[in-house]
C-alpha cells in the first residue's frame, strides 16, 4: 500500500465506530480528508449524523458532499472526533497542527467523548519532537510570546529554533482564527506533559499543537493493514 492508501485505510476502519445518530467531529488535513470523503458517501447512503468541521478547509470538503454540520455552540459535546496527527507516541500523546488547525481541534477534539486519531504508521515515535511543534499565537505582542517559549522549552529540557510560519517569503501565515503560527524545531521533547504545562502558561500562546490526554484510541496503517492504539 502507499502511504496514501495507509491513510484511506485508517480512514475507512474508523468508519466503522461512527454509528446512526452520532454528533462528529471532523478532523483537518490529508487523512482526515479520506475519512471526511467516505462519511459523506455513508450520508450519501442514508446514514445519520451532525458534524462540526475543525477548519475551513474540512467545512467546504463537508459542505461538497452534503454532510450536515453544526456549530459547537449549537451542540456542545460531541460523540466521537477523527482527526489525523502528525506525530502519535506510544501513550497516545500526539504533535498536531502541520495544517495550522490546531486550535479548532482541539476544542473540539476535547469536548468528544472519544478521539480517534487515524494516520499511517510513519507517524508513530517513540519520542515527539522530530516533527516541529506548532504553537498558535496572538499577533499582539510576537516577540514577547517568542521569548517566554523559548524561556519554557529550555525549562524542559528542549532547544532548537522557534519560527514564524509563512506563506511565501514576507507573507505570515494565518490560522483560521485570525493569528499567527510558530513552529519549534526541538527535535526531540523529553517531557511533552511538562513542557505543554508550562506553555499553556504563555499569556501570548493560544494554543499549542501538543495533545496530551486527549487522544483514546489511534487507528495505524501499515503495509500489514490498520491496528489500533489504545490509552493504557
Ligand atoms: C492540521 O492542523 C493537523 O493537525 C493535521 O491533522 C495533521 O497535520 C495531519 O495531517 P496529515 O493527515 O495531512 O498528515
Amino acid at each position: 500500500m502507499t502511504p496514501d492508501e495507509q491513510k484511506r485505510a485508517a480512514a475507512a476502519k474508523a468508519l466503522e465506530y461512527v454509528q446512526d445518530g452520532m454528533r462528529l467531529g471532523l478532523g483537518t488535513g490529508s487523512t482526515a480528508a479520506h475519512f471526511v470523503d467516505l462519511l459523506g458517501q455513508r450520508v450519501k447512503d442514508g446514514l445519520s449524523v451532525i458534524c462540526v468541521p475543525t477548519s475551513e478547509q474540512t467545512r467546504d470538503q463537508a459542505l461538497s458532499l452534503n454532510i450536515p454540520l453544526t456549530t459547537l455552540d449549537e451542540t456542545p459535546e460531541l460523540d466521537i472526533t477523527v482527526d489525523g496527527a502528525d506525530e502519535v507516541d506510544a501513550s497516545l500523546r500526539l504533535i498536531k497542527g502541520g495544517g495550522g488547525a490546531l486550535l479548532r481541534e482541539k476544542i473540539v477534539a476535547d469536548v468528544s467523548k472519544r478521539m480517534i486519531v487515524i494516520a499511517d504508521d510513519s507517524k508513530l515515535v517513540k519520542t515527539l519532537g522530530a516533527f516541529p511543534l506548532p504553537i498558535e499565537v496572538n499577533r499582539f505582542g510576537l516577540q514577547a510570546s517568542l521569548n517566554a517559549i523559548d524561556k519554557a522549552a529550555r525549562a524542559s529540557g528542549c532547544s532548537g529554533d522557534i519560527t514564524l510560519r509563512m506563506v511565501g517569503e514576507n507573507e505570515p501565515f494565518i490560522s483560521d482564527s485570525g493569528q499567527y503560527i510558530v513552529d519549534c524545531h526541538f527535535g526531540e521533547i523529553p517531557d511533552a506533559d511538562d513542557l505543554a504545562t508550562r506553555l499553556a502558561g504563555i499569556p501570548g500562546v493560544m494554543e499549542h499543537g501538543l495533545f496530551v490526554g486527549i487522544a483514546t484510541d489511534c487507528l495505524l496503517a501499515g503495509s500489514d493493514g490498520v491496528r489500533t492504539l489504545t490509552v493504557k
